[in-house]
């Protein structure tokens, strides 16, 4: 399998549709590789693994110690490590900083912003001194205190319009590929006819180029809350709550280790 790059996923537009998975950690990493063109290490991992409420108290430090974390577990898919809040709206001069500290450090192939069209110039900024970007349009997480929550958008025609000229403009601006996320339907699947780069949906139907999601949430590992656009693959919880369990039950009585778990001194 050959590995991909930024450039074979968005070659994917029309023809294949992209497969995404978050990853934060190595052995994840590794298990979820085979099976993605992208791995996506989010800031969602503030809220997934350090228990935040939202993705606002992210740093580039935690972002860079997880997206090196994740490459020692890659040999096939592209990965994106995301740009967390703070870190890049300030100047396309700080983005364009934060995402090479980004690539020097993992070794990843690109970042991920959020933002429509304030963000155009930084991402063409970017992307014209050679860091590819993914974009992110729609529910944008880190907005949560400006937005008040987390809702679905593109019901009324102001709201889809908006989401429509974010999207065009990140793209216009040299995006690989644009995240579009919580937004209905028929917004989606106008905004993926009209992009040129692949759209990858998240809470945002399957009119999109491809789909991610939390692998957290995939895999019944985060349960805090379940959005309506999150399917369990598997539900992981159950199992690590009874191995938990039966662990402390054995200590308890005694039954844990067994001889087949207990070091000797060698015969002499
Ligand atoms: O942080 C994240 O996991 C994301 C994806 C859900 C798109 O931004
Ligand atoms: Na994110």
């Amino acid at each position: 399998q050959k590995r991909q790059t930024t450039a074979s996923i968005r070659a994917m537009k029309g023809k294949d549709r992209v497969v995404c998975l978050t990853a934060y950690t190595t052995p994840i990493a590794r298990l979820l590789d085979p099976h993605c063109d992208l791995l996506l290490v989010g800031d969602s991992l503030g809220m997934v693994l350090y228990g935040m409420e939202t993705t606002v108290g992210v740093t580039l430090d935690m972002m860079a110690a997880h997206g090196r974390a994740v490459m020692r577990g890659v040999s096939h898919a592209c990965v994106i490590v995301d740009l967390p809040f703070g870190s890049y709206q300030e100047s396309k001069e700080q983005a364009f900083r934060s995402a090479v500290r980004l690539m020097q450090e993992t070794g990843c192939d690109g970042v991920k912003l959020e933002g429509g069209e304030e963000m155009a110039e930084t991402v063409a900024f970017l992307t014209a001194r050679g860091v590819p970007v993914f974009g992110h349009v729609g529910l944008m997480p880190q907005l949560v205190n400006i937005a008040g929550g987390f809702r679905s958008l593109g019901h009324s025609d102001e709201e889809a319009a908006k989401i429509h000229r974010d999207a065009e403009a990140v793209a216009e601006a040299g995006a690989f590929a644009v995240v579009v996320e919580g937004t209905v339907e028929p917004v989606a699947r106008q905004i993926t006819a009209s992009l040129k780069v692949p759209t990858i949906g998240i809470g945002a139907s399957p009119a999109c180029d491809g789909q991610v999601l939390v692998s957290d949430d995939m895999l019944g590992l985060f349960n805090d809350f379940k959005p309506r656009f999150v399917k369990r693959f598997a539900d992981l919880s159950p199992l690590v709550s009874q191995a938990a369990r039966d662990y402390a039950e054995e200590v308890r009585e005694g039954q844990f280790p067994a001889k087949e778990h207990t070091f000797q001194p060698k015969p002499r």
